[in-house]
This record gives structure tokens, sequence and C-alpha cells, in this order.
């Protein structure tokens, strides 16, 4: 290593080809590069520590290197035990990085990993990025104090969001913390365009189907199923959708889909997906009804969507046909198709849109330099959204990868309207 840091990844000789990885996300992600070029000379980070806890895969590498380059040093462990990219890991490591993650951890090398991150000599943490909140759960309980000298916390997933809420309400959360997931840059592209065509790569490359003509049931009709939905519909499938939110069943319906329970089409189709955020959507009760060589998979939360657990009964047997691809045969040879064991799809079959995750990128950098940089007192121990100025200039910086020439309000027509004409351009309650 090039640094004194200290790290524990797979195998330090792939350091090579990872930092191709790296280069090539790059290229796709243009934002958070252009975010890194503006502000390295100012270093809005210049001092921070910040213990990262996301997936590690080539564009988070851009992003831990973006935030390295405005001034920030990192301690950086992986939110999910098989979404490590070794190769990346050990360019990061190679390049004087503390990383601490390779794919197929055991749940105590999880932990062991983040506890590298947090605890280490020399090493107050003042920042976190987490995805998930493991990290911020780990150092609230294990190691209260330094706890207590965080300036801020950065957190990307809905789950975590929901953790900081409740530790919120409870009078436990002694720090700032920001909720980049349901910021509107976020939502509005991550969920929608990176499900949209993550989705069919996923279906693709674990089974070889052609879409063409196939009758889809998909479960949620929010940012993640309209994107799956569209996808879907342009290679031709049928697309039947689930709802409980009228407004929801109404936008599918509107979209020209058929919207039903699943019970009325689940012996027909030969998809079903799942994106709803809830439990238990697709039970055993439904697999028992599906037809041979039905797939099934999940494109929402975790893994508790798909009622897997109970297919792990005696009377049934698993088949492993290929790496994230089990047929689970039934009593009379019936065999359904399970992807990734219920798990995120797209994160196990498949590769989401680097651009995406240049949007996200940038996101998580600016609510870093944002809570880092704020007066004391600006924020109370709370969760925040972003605020609209900081999500169009997220926006600003992916606009040139367009060529997308914006127009700008005469002087008149700002007075007209009571905006700035450098933004807010919406009010926070506006939806897109
Ligand atoms: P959303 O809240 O916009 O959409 C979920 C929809 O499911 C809602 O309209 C809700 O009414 C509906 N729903 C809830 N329970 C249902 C049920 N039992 N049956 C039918 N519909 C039901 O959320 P969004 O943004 O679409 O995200 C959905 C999930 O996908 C979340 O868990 C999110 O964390 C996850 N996600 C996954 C990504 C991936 O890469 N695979 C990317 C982004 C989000």
């Amino acid at each position: 290593s090039k640094g004194f840091a200290d790290f524990c990844v797979r195998n330090l000789q792939q350091h090579a080809f990872g930092r191709r990885e790296i280069e090539i996300a790059e290229q796709e992600m243009p934002g958070i590069m252009a975010l890194r070029k503006r502000a390295s000379d100012d270093k809005p980070l210049k001092n921070a520590k910040i213990v990262g806890c996301t997936h590690v895969n080539a564009q988070t590498a851009v992003l831990i290197e973006t935030l390295a380059a405005l001034g920030a040093s990192v301690r950086w462990a992986a939110c999910n035990i098989y979404s490590t990219q070794n190769e990346v890991a050990a360019a990061l490591a190679e390049s004087g990085f503390s990383v601490f993650a390779w794919r197929g951890e055991t749940e105590e090398d999880f932990w062991w990993c983040i506890d590298k991150c947090v605890n280490a000599e020399n090493w107050q943490p003042n920042m976190i990025l987490d995805d998930g909140g493991d990290a911020t759960h780990l150092m609230l309980k294990k190691y209260p104090a330094m706890f207590k000298l965080i300036k801020g916390i950065v957190e990307e997933s809905v789950t975590g969001v929901h953790r900081l809420y409740q530790l919120s309400k409870s009078g436990k959360l002694t720090v700032p913390a920001m909720n980049v997931h349901d910021s509107v840059i976020k939502t509005k592209f991550d969920n929608f365009y990176s499900c949209k065509e993550s989705i069919i790569d996923s279906l693709k490359r674990s089974t070889d189907i052609m879409f063409s003509g196939k009758q889809v049931a998909l479960c949620g009709y929010g940012e993640v199923g309209k994107g799956c939905s569209q996808a879907l519909k342009a290679l031709g499938c049928i697309v039947y959708v689930t709802e409980i939110d009228p407004i929801c069943a109404l936008q599918a319906s509107t979209d020209g889909f058929r919207v039903v329970k699943l019970n009325e089409v689940i012996r027909n189709v030969d998809i079903v997906i799942t994106t709803t955020g809830n439990k238990s959507v697709v039970t055993r009760e439904h697999m028992e009804k599906m037809k041979n060589g039905c797939i099934v998979c999940n494109m929402g939360h975790s893994n508790t969507e798909i009622d897997v657990k109970d297919l792990r009964t005696p009377d049934l047997t698993w088949e492993k046909v290929r790496s994230q691809v089990d047929h689970i045969i039934f009593p009379d040879g019936k065999r359904i198709v399970l992807l990734a064991e219920g798990r995120l799809v797209n994160l196990s079959c498949s590769s989401v849109p680097s651009f995406c995750a240049s949007i996200t990128s940038a996101t998580q950098a600016l609510a870093l330099i944002e809570l880092y940089n704020a007066q004391p007192g600006r924020y109370k121990c709370d969760v925040y959204l972003l605020s609209r100025k900081m999500d169009e200039y997220v926006a600003i910086l992916h606009l040139p990868t367009f060529d997308a020439h914006l127009t700008e309000l005469s002087d008149e027509q700002a007075k007209y309207m009571g905006l700035s004409k450098t933004g807010p351009f919406k009010p926070n309650y506006y939806r897109y």
C-alpha cells in the first residue's frame, strides 16, 4: 500500500483490475466528478473524518476518492455482505484508503469490519455516511462517548432513515442527520431509472427469458414499480399491477395497466416482481398456485417481500441451477424459479447504472458538506431533508452531460412568479 493505511480486503493483487473498474465508473459519473473538480481547491471537507458504511463497489470508490479530494479522511466498510467488488476494495486499499470489506463476509466479519472503521488509533470520527444504519447503530451502542462528538449523519436507505426517525422520536438522536433517501433528486432518479434499467438486466442474465408476450404481476406502483413496469411494457410484456393505495392504483390504470389482486392472476403469470417495501406480499399460498416455471423476484425491501422461509419445508426440494437462481420443486414436480433467494434482485444479479449512482453520490457528498460546515445551531438533533436548492444543484451538476441548456428567468418573469433567478424554483410541497 502507498500510505500507512490499515485495511482488510480479499486480495490486494487485484488492485489494477479494480482501478480500471473505477475509471470506467468515473466516465458515467459526471456529476460527482464535476463536484470533485469544482470543490477540490476549497476543500469543504478539510479535517472531516468520515466513517462510511455503504456498498463497496466502483461507484462508491468514485465517491470515496471525491470525499478525499475535498479534504476528508475516511474509513470504510460494506453495508452488505454480498455486494463488495473485491478488486475495487483492493484498488482503494492500494491507494491508501482504510477499507474493510470483501464479498461473502460472515455476520461476524461484517460487524468486525464496521468496528474497525469506527474504533482505530488516533481516530475520532466526526461524520457518518451510512446505508442501512449499521455504522450509526454500532457507534451509538458501543462507543456512546465517540458518538456524542459526531457532527452529522448522512443516511441513504429507507431502513436507516426509519431507524433515525425512531431514535429522534425517543430522544436518543444526539446529532443532526440528513435523510438523503427521500430527497427528490434521489427518489425521482435512483429509484425510478436504476430499477427501470436493471430489472430487465437482472431477469435476462439470470434466466435468459424472452420478454415479449410474457405476463408479469408487478406488486407495488411506487417509483420502483413505475420504472419496472415501463421497461417491461416496452419489451412487450403484459403487465398486471397490484396496489393498496388508490392514488397509485389510478396512476397504474391510467398508464394502461390492469390493476388486480395477486390471486386473480397468479395462476397465469410468468413472472412475479415485488416492489412494495412491505412484507409477505408473495406468500407460500401464492407460490402453491403459480404455474410451472414461474419466475419470482424482489426489487423492493431487503428480503421481506417474498415469504422465502416458508419454502424451506421438507416437502419442497431446492435445486441451485445457477448462482443466484434456485428451482423450488413441489411434490407434483412443478418448479418455480426463485432469484437471489428473495433479496434485491438487481443488486445480486445485475449492475445498476453508474449515472444514477452519480446523482446519489453527489447528493450524499453535498449533505456531508452541508452538515459539516453548518453554523452551530443551524441543525438541531433531528432528521432533515436536503434543501430544494441542493437538489437543484445536484441536477445542475448533471445537465452538461446532455448538453441541456436551461432557460433563465427574465427580471420581469422572476418578479411575476415571485422567484429568485437562481432558484429554488419550486416550493417545498411541489411533487415533480
Ligand atoms: P414507494 O413507497 O414509492 O412504492 C411502494 C408502493 O407499494 C406504494 O405505492 C405502496 O402503496 C405499495 N404497496 C405497499 N404494500 C403493498 C402491498 N401489500 N401490495 C401492493 N402494493 C403495496 O417506494 P419505492 O421508491 O417504489 O421503493 C419501493 C422499495 O424498493 C423500497 O423498499 C425501497 O427501499 C426499494 N428500492 C429498491 C431499489 C433497488 O435498487 N432494487 C432502489 C430504490 C428503492
